[in-house]
């Protein structure tokens, strides 16, 4: 027993828990032994853990043939970065045998001037998965629970759950707003109250009086996590004027969706700076300060392009509406969206619609536990929507 703490703990300060640290995390209720659980977390990242799997999982592998030749189930984007973020990082891949000079201060600066707060407010990331795991190690404890709404982006309560702190699942409202007061009351001492805006999955938007509500109610100590990673879609007013104003507030934002750069993890989180510090003091410095360069130039380039955020936008709007214009004409149930995917109530198990779509070659998104019967479907291309709305007919769903 002796020599398994030894042992323990020996780990806990190879990797960069220092004394203080360990003190902090077993004052909020976490045992020794879960102790490398948080570590595994803020060191290795959510993949490493196996969290972001759960997380992301599109459940396509058993039912799709090896090849979908159209991706509609995982949420990104249907083609890549907008033209001067991608011409901007490929300059930066020509001259990568340069360490890292003044590109993270451009991309905070560009952040800053966008999003009208501090650059001492804006931390980039190597996507958002990371930040939002170490915020609930951070906040989060066996002593102060996670809230969220059911259902939402899954993430955040594998986290919790991982970690042994409470998740309380919360309805969402009867248009699919969350459901700030519910939450509050669901748990009154939580460390985290999760709003996902617009939400994955029912791409449903949260009004900001209702987050203003649940940050001037919520008890001390506790933060609100606002995940903005579809609003460029959705074109709805963010959070970011709440950290400007110093709240116990959170702000997500990831370039994996609109920028379409899923795949060259890219985000940012806006707060103050003693909120993140928290978060940082295990090993955040560095899972911040070692981006690529070509990443962070993308990113940077990407968030000043406002007509072709915009233009991208409507493009996705005019595809998504004729595939709802469809489902009207044939009577199928959907959640009016206002990002890129909407969930469709097929009336019969989601998993086997699923199936029929992959035997198309067509791979449709997977539905969540409370509603086994809705699919959530991304908006893809003009083409792939098309071969969707095909489907649907020769399906006849
Ligand atoms: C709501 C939400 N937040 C965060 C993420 C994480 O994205 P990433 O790690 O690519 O930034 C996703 C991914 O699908 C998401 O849907």
């Amino acid at each position: 027993m002796n020599n398994e703490r030894t042992d323990i703990d020996g780990d806990l300060v190879e990797a960069g828990l220092s004394d203080d640290a360990q003190a902090d995390l077993l004052s909020r209720g976490y045992s020794r032994r879960s102790l490398g659980r948080v570590l595994a977390l803020l060191t290795a990242g959510p993949a490493a853990a196996g969290l972001a799997g759960a997380a992301f999982a599109q459940a396509p592998s058993q039912a799709a043939p090896p090849k979908a030749t159209v991706r509609i189930g995982a949420n990104e984007c249907w083609t890549g970065p907008l033209e001067p973020a991608a011409k901007a990082a490929a300059a930066a891949v020509a001259t990568g045998n340069r360490y890292t000079g003044s590109q993270r201060a451009d991309f905070v600066n560009a952040a800053a001037s966008v999003e009208k707060t501090p650059p001492s407010h804006i931390i980039p990331w190597a996507g958002s998965s990371d930040p939002l795991s170490r915020i609930v190690v951070t906040y989060c404890s066996p002593t102060r629970g996670l809230v969220i709404a059911n259902p939402t982006f899954e993430l955040a309560p594998s986290v919790a759950r991982y970690i042994g702190a409470k998740v309380s699942e919360v309805p969402l409202t009867a248009d699919y707003a969350h459901d700030v007061k519910a939450m509050l009351a669901a748990d009154p001492n939580a460390g985290v109250y999760y709003v996902c805006t617009p939400n994955n999955p029912t791409s449903t938007v949260t009004g900001l009086a209702d987050i203003e509500w649940l940050l001037a109610n919520k008890p001390a100590g506790s933060i609100v996590l606002v995940d903005e990673a579809y609003i460029h879609f959705a074109d709805a007013p963010t959070a970011s004027y709440l950290v400007a104003q110093g709240k116990d507030v959170i702000v997500l934002r990831t370039f994996s969706k609109l920028f379409g750069m899923a795949g060259m993890r890219m985000a940012f989180t806006m707060a103050r700076p003693d909120l993140m510090m928290k978060t940082m003091r295990y090993d955040g410095m560095m899972a911040s300060f070692a981006l690529p360069n070509p990443s962070v130039v993308c990113g940077a380039v990407s968030l000043v392009q406002a007509d072709l955020i915009a233009a991208r936008r409507a493009e996705m709007v005019k595809a998504r509406d004729r595939s709802l214009a469809l489902l009207d004409k044939r009577n199928i149930r959907y959640i009016p969206p206002r990002a890129n995917f909407f969930m469709v109530d097929w009336k019969k198990p989601a998993k086997d619609v699923q199936a029929q779509f992959a035997k198309e070659g067509i791979e449709i998104g997977r539905s969540w536990p409370i509603w086994p019967n809705v699919s959530r479907i991304t908006v893809g291309s003009a083409a792939e929507m098309d071969a969707f709305n095909a489907a649907v007919v020769k399906l006849n769903l």
